[in-house]
């Protein structure tokens, strides 16, 4: 006898992935930020006072709501604090759709998506992104048709890097009858020059959240610390309702707000991390990958033509020699390889060791 409710026993779980304990791995897989969180954050932890552990955490982490609603120009009940931006989402899916209901998003996009829709009950519309990984123009309409109540777009996109403009967005939110999330977990490595931002759309649509996390662009993916930002109506019921009561700990808040404050030194990160993303690209392509243009900190490469090895048989070859990239076994993206945007060593040592694997 299984004590699991039905569709748990029924479902796949969350495929993470390798997170290997050897500091030797060179880690390609996961697009975390390559470089360390900075020195605000270790002085934050060195002053930490343990002793202020025995009570509970603020509840709503009002410190970090007060400094994101001062940098993003919103209020504070436009703004949720969360366990990682994966809480967030999994907050989403439990107070915005009814077991039963339909959830809708691109394909490909964010796998977790659909588990968390499986947790739920819920069943999923996945809408093809055209061949050049674009929002097809009949994606609001598509999602009406099928009555879906909550759709995610990932913004700049994973797994390929793609973003999607404020226009293209703004029309799938003025279209849409659901709830619109925006998942912009990567836009930190968004270029300067795509004056790519959402806060007024967030502003003009009352059906839009926009998902934020300090784990890519503020180093601090071992931390777990998102956030939302949405009209009061849609944060509300999270703030008030679903959420742990005490869903962020006395810790993160103290390291997330010191890694937010501390924006120089993160806008540091991305600066270096955008002119790899130009430099890997370039180096890539010369030796005959193929890709779109990336607004994220990775690249999604189709091996190229003359490749006698296969995307999975190179990923496998890359793990022998100790460097971890991910590889996707679906149809549009089994050809392929997403490398997350190293340090300068890192990808040079990735480039030579695909010379040699191409060489084969
Ligand atoms: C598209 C997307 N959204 C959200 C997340 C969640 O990130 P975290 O839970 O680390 O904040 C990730 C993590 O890889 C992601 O790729």
């Amino acid at each position: 006898m299984s004590y699991e409710r039905d569709i748990i026993r029924d479902m796949q779980g969350y495929t993470w992935g390798e997170q290997p304990r050897d500091g030797d791995a060179i880690k390609l897989n996961t697009n975390e930020n390559p470089y360390p969180p900075g020195p605000a954050v270790a002085a934050a932890l060195a002053s930490f006072d343990v002793a202020t552990l025995n009570l509970y955490p603020q509840p709503t982490a009002d410190q970090f709501r007060a400094l994101a609603a001062e940098r993003h120009g919103v209020d504070m009940e436009n703004l949720l604090v969360t366990n990682g931006g994966d809480e967030a989402l999994r907050l989403a899916f439990t107070t915005f759709l009814d077991p039963g209901s339909t959830f809708a998003t691109t394909d490909p996009s964010y796998s977790l998506y659909e588990v968390l829709a499986a947790i739920q009950g819920c069943s999923v519309l996945a809408v093809p992104l055209l061949e050049d990984w674009t929002v097809p123009r009949n994606f609001a309409q598509a999602l009406n048709d099928a009555g879906a109540r909550l759709a995610c777009i990932v913004n700049p996109h994973t797994p390929t890097g793609v973003l999607a403009s404020v226009d293209t967005l703004s029309r799938v939110a003025n279209e849409f009858s659901g709830v619109l999330l925006i998942d912009e977990a990567y836009v930190d490595f968004v270029d300067a020059a795509q004056r790519y931002d959402t806060m007024n759309m967030m502003r003009a649509f009352d059906n839009v959240l926009i998902l934020r996390t300090l784990s890519k662009g503020y180093s601090m993916a071992g931390l777990r610390f998102g956030y939302l930002i949405g009209s009061a109506e849609l944060i509300e019921p999270m703030l008030t309702k679903t959420r742990d009561s005490y869903n962020v700990n006395t810790i993160a808040q103290r390291l997330g707000c010191a890694a937010f404050e501390d924006l120089e030194y993160a806008e540091q990160t991305w600066r270096r991390v955008r002119s790899e993303r130009r430099e890997l690209r370039d180096s890539l392509l010369k030796r005959g990958f193929a890709m779109p243009h990336s607004q994220a900190n990775f690249l999604l490469a189709t091996m190229p033509d003359d490749s006698s090895t296969s995307a999975s048989g190179t990923a496998a070859e890359l793990r022998s020699r100790g460097i971890l990239v991910r590889h996707f076994e679906t149809p549009r993206l089994d050809d392929k390889l997403r490398i997350s945007i190293g340090t300068p060593e890192q990808n040079a040592r990735l480039l030579v060791a695909l010379d040699e694997i191409l060489a084969q």
